[in-house]
């Protein structure tokens, strides 16, 4: 039961899973008022955010819009997430604890990873192409960003299908196609279990790895508890692949069903930058954050009393008609994009630069090695409306 049915198709998981994101709900929802009050029986009332200008502007007011307590829609209510990683965290304490991690993420950090992100590319479409047919999610999308974010974090090859599995278990927990766990509680459950000891043994023997960076942080002078520790590194063993791996199948799926924009592609390598940004706008993996008025405030005119929890929606503020010409088209030079995939302000993604080079380096291989690309199945969707994507997506190709 809720006080918003149009708000309900929005945050069903079954609608997600059966057409992909709810843009006709989501039109309605924005064009009726900048923000709407929206009360659910199964989790506690928010404000849903979908114009862009307002999700910017929240994002970027990070003292007065707060990350703490709440950071995700769909958590029962009365559950306490045990997550105390940085999108849980407010200044000073965000700040102190980004600061250790961001170093691995800088533009010059990452572009010392495009070497090993390009062979790892290379090897990927090799074996793609040995065969003319794919389900391009599994067999090439999930694995680049996957091992990518393993070899960071020094987790051995033979442990990837637990980290992926990990993954959807948070992410996809109410889709029982993907998901071994009966809801994302457990999943995070399992996850923080696996990280604690992943970060407790890099502290016992540290080595020159991400993981290790993470567990012997020390933040004024002392090291971390091992619940800090095991929610950064929940963090990358999730987000730090599975987002990245869903903006390349949707990427692609979109490539598919605009012939047009793949020529154009195709014959303007030097496009890329841009139509890599439009992927992630048209795509957008991660759907939305909640943030908490610390004083009563004001969004796009509406009053908002202190206390009140808004849930920014970045999907929404991705197709606003205000900010984008022809939102729901895929346009691969886009020009401006200023698109919100990855937040905006204090909590901006820190991994936008890697899942970027990541992309950029499945693209640039795969594209002109093939001269034809097309459905070999119907492609299928995660049943999330969080954290979100293609499940499935059975292509063939020809070789250029
Ligand atoms: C296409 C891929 C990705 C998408 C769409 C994505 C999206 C996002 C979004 C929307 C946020 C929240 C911003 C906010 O609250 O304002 C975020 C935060 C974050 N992301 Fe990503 N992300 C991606 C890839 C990655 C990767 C590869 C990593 C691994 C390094 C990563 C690590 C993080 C972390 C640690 C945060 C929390 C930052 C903070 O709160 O300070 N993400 N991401």
């Amino acid at each position: 039961m809720s006080n918003n049915p149009t708000c309900d198709i929005i945050f069903d998981p079954d609608h997600w899973a059966k057409y992909g994101a709810p843009h006709a709900a989501i039109d309605k929802i924005r064009a009726q008022s900048p923000i709407i009050w929206y009360d659910h029986d199964e989790f506690d009332p928010v404000w849903l955010v979908t114009r862009h200008q307002d999700v910017e502007f929240i994002g970027k007011n990070n003292e007065l819009f707060l990350s703490s307590p709440r950071t995700v829609i769909h958590n029962p209510k009365g559950y306490v997430s045990p997550l105390v990683g940085l999108p849980q965290l407010d200044a000073p304490d965000h700040t102190d604890q980004r600061k250790a991690i961001q170093a691995w993420f800088t533009g010059r950090a990452v572009k010392n990873m495009e070497k090993r992100i390009n062979e790892i590319a290379v090897e990927l479409v090799d074996k793609m192409l040995s065969t003319d047919t794919c389900e391009f999610c599994n067999d090439v999308a999930a694995q680049l960003p996957l091992k990518m974010m393993c070899e960071l974090l020094g987790i051995p090859e033979e442990q990837e299908p637990t980290v992926l599995q990990l993954a959807r278990d948070i992410f996809a927990a109410a889709d029982p196609a993907l998901a071994k766990t009966v809801n994302s509680k457990e999943g995070v459950e399992k996850a923080m279990a696996f990280c604690s000891e992943l970060g407790i043994s890099r502290q016992k023997n540290p080595t020159d790895d991400l993981a290790s960076t993470i567990a012997n942080t020390q933040i004024n002078g002392e090291l971390m508890t091992i619940q800090q520790i095991a929610s950064h590194l929940l963090i990358m063993i999730s987000a730090g692949h599975d987002t990245t791996a869903s903006a390349i199948s949707g990427g692609m799926l979109a490539l598919i069903n605009n012939p047009d924009q793949l020529q154009k592609l195709k014959e303007n390598p030097a496009l890329m930058d841009k139509a890599i940004n439009e992927m992630l706008r048209y795509v957008t993996p991660t759907t939305s954050f909640v943030r908490t008025a610390k004083e009563d405030t004001e969004v796009g005119g509406v009053k908002v009393a202190k206390g009140d929890d808004l849930c920014i929606h970045f999907s929404a503020a991705n197709r606003d008609p205000e900010e984008f010409e022809n939102p729901h088209a895929f346009i691969i030079d886009r020009h401006p994009n200023k698109h919100l995939v990855f937040g905006k302000g204090p909590h901006v993604c820190i991994g936008l630069l890697l899942a970027k080079i990541e992309m950029i380096a499945l693209f640039k291989t795969l594209l002109p090695r093939i001269s034809k690309i097309e459905l070999d199945g119907t492609p299928e969707y995660v049943k999330s409306f969080w954290v979100t994507g293609l499940k499935k997506l059975p292509i063939r190709y020809e070789l250029a």
